[in-house]
Parts: structure tokens; C-alpha cells; sequence
């Protein structure tokens, strides 16, 4: 049986087991600031071997939904030093996932109402901006422009300064958002991308945003402190299938075993309503990549067992039953049931649906005292 409770090392940081906490959006940060409440969810759940935060926009422009913790102001990053700190006190780590929407996002949230930019000027994704009475929405997003060359040269350096905003909130690291249809995605799809510049056209030139990016973001705060996600096969926000992906992120495998990076991240669709990853692909990318394999996408604690003992991939990573189990580490370990998570309470609001769900251990207390009581009277 796989070790999934006994310590990884992750490119020489310590994690206390190998259950990773996916990147989550829960859109409750009013004026785009981490708080208290965010704190407290991130302790909660920091049993975790690896936290990876909800994706974080690296500036302004990258932001696509309305109250989601940005990692480029001074306030933003005070506000995360929050989190890092009470994941640091239960021994936990936690990584920042830098985020650039690219496309999907309004001119209602840009700045001076801009268009949002892209690989390419093709409408495509719904964001969460402020409607035409003013109020916060889900929109179709605004159709995007090209990024200039000049701009992606800009982007670039944006993604390195929030990874080193991130190192200053105290976060153990960066996963640059390579997936589901953003920016970085928007310019490895061949079917989107269809630029005559350097990041146009060949796989070489679709995947150098990406890598110019990781390697800036490598540059400031080292590669075993640089992870990245990625989808292949991926169709979230109308990104369209092409016929080069699987020699697309075949490059990318080999790019990125070079770089000697904290991991790589692989996420199935599947548990979006897509189409899945093939399970095919999957092992052979795990062969064309030679470091530390996560992988997220509706997984049980026997299919995160058979994926390790079968060597396909190193930590299993969990998003869902992390927003309703706070303790799941000590629930899979123990095979204690898991609470049922609330897909209505997944975005925005308050606390609850949040950071209201007890541990296995609290709700057992709370059912004995009860019991107790009502044999009393
Ligand atoms: C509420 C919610 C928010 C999510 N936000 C993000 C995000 O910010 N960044 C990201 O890369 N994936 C995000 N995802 C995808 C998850 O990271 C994860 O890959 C997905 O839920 C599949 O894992 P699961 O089946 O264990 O839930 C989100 C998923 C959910 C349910």
C-alpha cells in the first residue's frame, strides 16, 4: 500500500503526508482582500500535506470574478500573510496559485473598463463582473483583444512579482494556473492561439509564455518553489480540442523535467461536466516527466492508492471533499465517513458552507452530548 500518510518530500520542503488541497475559488474576499475568514478556512484544513490557495490574480487585469484574493497589492499580500501564518502553526505548507484569466473576464472589472487580453481577439467563458444595474453577476465575457508582443514580454514579469509578492505573504510557494481555459492555457491551444509572433503557431512558440513565466518566476524565488497546473485535453471555457495536444504537453513534459521545478500538476475535467483526461495520456505523460506528478480530478482514497502504488502518479490531490471536510486527512486515514459537500455554498457569501463544517471528531462530540441531554429529560 502506498505511503499517503507518511512525509513527502517536496523538492527538499517537508509535507506531513501526501494528501494535497486542490486550488479552490470560494469568491468571499470583499475588495479582492484575504481576511480572518480566509485564515481561518486555510487552519482548518491544514492537516493537508499541501495546500494549494485558490487561484489568486496576479494584477488587476488578471481578474475575472469579483471577490476572489489578488497576490499583486500591498493589502493583498498583508492579508495573506494571514493565511500562511495559521497553515504554518499546524505544520502545514501552502502554495499560491498565480492566476491570469486572459479572456474570460468583463470590462466591468477591468481597469478604466478595458477589454480583457488574450492569445487572440475570440470571444469565449462567462465572468463574474457587475451588471448593467450595477450588481454582481455572471456575464458572458467581454470579447477580448491581443496581448502585443511588448505585452506578453509585461505578463511575464507579472507572473514573477506575484511569485515573489507570494514568498513575502509567507507562502511556501507559487502553482503558476497553466489550466482550464486562462490566459496561459489560451495561448498553448492551438485551436485559440492564432498568432504570427513568437508565442504563435508552433508548439515551441504556444508554450513560451508559459515557460518564460515559470522561468522569471523560478529566476526570483528558485524552481523548487515553482509548480504548475496544467489540462491537457481541457474544453472549460470553450477552449476547443486541436490536433497537436498530446504532442503539445509531451513538449511541455520534456520542457519541464529540465527545470527541476517543486511539480507538476495534471487535473481531469471530468469532474467539471468535460471530457476527461485519458488515463493513457496520463501514463505517458508520467513517463516523458521526470519529477514530482499531482493529479486532481474525482478521486477516492482507493483510486489515489492505486495511482501511486501503480507509479502513475506521486500526490493525489482533492478539492471538493476538502470544502466540506476539514479534517479529510484524518477521515481518509481513519476511514471515518466524509460529510457531503454543498455545491450551492461553493462561491461567494458568508461563512457558512465555508467555514462552518466540523471535523469527524466535533460532530461525533456534538451527537454524544445531544445524546446525553436528551437521555436526561
Ligand atoms: C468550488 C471550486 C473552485 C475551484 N477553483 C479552482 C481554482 O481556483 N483553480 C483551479 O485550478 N481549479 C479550481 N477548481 C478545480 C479543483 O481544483 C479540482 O481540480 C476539481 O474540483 C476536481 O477535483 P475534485 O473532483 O476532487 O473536486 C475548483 C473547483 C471547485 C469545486
Amino acid at each position: 500500500m502506498a505511503a499517503l500518510f507518511e512525509p513527502f518530500d517536496l523538492a527538499g520542503t517537508r509535507l506531513n503526508n501526501r494528501i494535497v488541497m486542490a486550488p479552490m475559488t470560494r469568491a468571499r474576499a470583499k475588495g479582492d482582500v484575504p481576511d480572518e475568514m480566509g485564515a481561518l478556512y486555510y487552519r482548518q484544513r491544514a492537516s493537508a500535506g499541501l495546500i494549494i490557495s485558490e487561484g489568486s490574480p496576479i494584477s488587476r487585469e488578471g481578474q475575472g470574478y469579483l471577490f476572489n484574493p489578488g497576490i499583486y497589492g500591498p493589502d493583498q499580500i498583508a492579508g495573506w500573510k494571514k493565511a500562511t501564518q495559521a497553515v504554518h502553526e499546524r505544520g502545514g505548507v501552502i502554495f499560491c496559485q498565480t492566476w491570469h484569466v486572459g479572456r474570460v473576464s468583463h470590462t466591468s472589472i477591468q481597469q478604466n473598463g478595458a477589454a480583457p487580453i488574450s492569445s487572440a481577439a475570440k470571444q469565449g467563458g462567462m465572468a463574474f463582473g457587475y451588471n448593467e444595474d450595477g450588481q454582481p453577476d455572471m456575464m458572458a465575457a467581454t470579447t477580448p483583444r491581443a496581448a502585443t508582443t511588448e505585452e506578453c514580454r509585461r505578463l511575464v514579469n507579472d507572473f514573477a512579482q506575484a511569485a515573489l509578492n507570494a514568498r513575502n505573504a509567507g507562502f511556501d510557494g507559487v502553482e503558476l494556473h497553466g489550466a482550464n481555459g486562462y490566459l496561459l492555457e489560451q495561448f498553448i491551444n492551438a485551436g485559440l492561439n492564432d498568432r504570427t509572433d513568437e508565442y504563435g503557431g508552433s508548439r515551441e512558440n504556444r508554450c513560451r509564455l508559459l515557460l518564460e513565466a515559470i522561468d522569471a518566476s523560478i529566476a526570483l524565488i528558485g524552481a523548487h518553489r515553482v509548480g504548475v497546473r496544467l489540462t491537457p485535453y481541457g474544453t472549460l471555457f470553450d477552449m476547443p480540442i486541436y490536433d497537436d495536444i498530446e504532442g503539445t504537453y509531451l513538449y511541455l513534459a520534456a520542457e519541464l523535467s529540465k527545470r527541476d521545478l517543486a511539480y507538476v500538476h495534471l487535473m481531469d475535467q471530468g469532474a467539471q461536466g468535460q471530457d476527461g483526461l485519458p488515463r493513457e495520456f496520463l501514463r505517458r505523460f508520467r513517463d516523458a516527466y521526470h519529477g514530482t506528478l499531482l493529479f486532481a480530478g474525482n478521486l477516492d482514497k482507493a483510486e489515489a492508492h492505486k495511482l501511486v502504488d501503480d507509479g502513475v502518479i506521486d500526490l493525489p490531490v482533492f478539492g471538493r471533499p476538502f470544502t466540506s471536510n476539514p479534517d479529510l486527512v484524518e477521515r481518509l486515514q481513519n476511514d471515518w465517513p466524509l460529510a457531503e459537500f454543498d455545491p450551492d455554498t461553493f462561491y461567494g457569501g458568508d461563512a457558512r458552507g465555508y467555514v462552518d463544517f466540523p471535523t469527524y471528531e466535533e460532530e461525533q462530540a456534538r451527537l454524544a452530548r445531544e445524546k446525553m441531554l436528551a437521555e436526561k429529560s
